[in-house]
């Protein structure tokens, strides 16, 4: 039986997609099911609106939103929708990012945002495995065991540089 996803990845437009594979990537190893949509906060508002409206009954648990330039796909998602939005401001206009992070991180009181670095897509996913772990074991142990694999690697490559004392 197919399973249902728990995640949604959110993107104003497909060209987005490059810098969104990260997170995918890391849904995958950690064995999440995700849905990746293109949906755009200016070109289909209302098919955005129904999908922000509907995901907590179709069991989305996080809701992960990028978007560049002027990004308002992630605070129009987060004021549909109690579940967690994780907005990802993406680097792709002359501006750099500049314009994404402040157009997703500066919301009103109320309606709140948990915005990543500029194409922090992969540390996005991380966060959405962290929200479901408070619920999840088998999600928290994944966060767990990539945690002890990069302070490994730390600890190997502080080890290497300085030949192993
Ligand atoms: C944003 O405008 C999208 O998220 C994308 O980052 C940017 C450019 O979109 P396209 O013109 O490539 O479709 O809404």
């Amino acid at each position: 039986m197919e399973k249902k996803p728990i995640v949604a990845i959110l993107m104003g437009s497909k060209s987005d997609l490059s810098l969104m594979r990260p997170a995918c990537e890391i849904l995958e190893a950690f064995e999440v099911e995700y849905e990746l949509r293109v949906l755009s906060a200016h070109r289909t508002p209302e098919r955005t609106s129904d999908f922000a409206t509907k995901a907590r009954k179709r069991g989305i648990q996080v809701v992960i939103c990028a978007a560049g330039g002027a990004a308002h796909l992630a605070g129009v998602v987060a004021g549909l929708t109690t579940l967690p939005v994780i907005g990802v401001p993406l680097a792709r206009t002359p501006l750099a990012g500049q314009d994404a992070l402040l157009a997703t991180v500066q919301m009103p009181t109320g309606i709140p945002v948990a915005t990543v670095a500029v194409d922090g897509a992969a540390n996005a996913a991380i966060l959405a495995a962290q929200i479901l772990g408070l619920n999840n074991p088998a999600v928290e142990k994944m966060v767990e065991n990539m945690r002890a694999a990069n302070l490994a690697k730390v600890i190997a490559d502080d080890e290497e540089l300085n030949g192993g004392s």
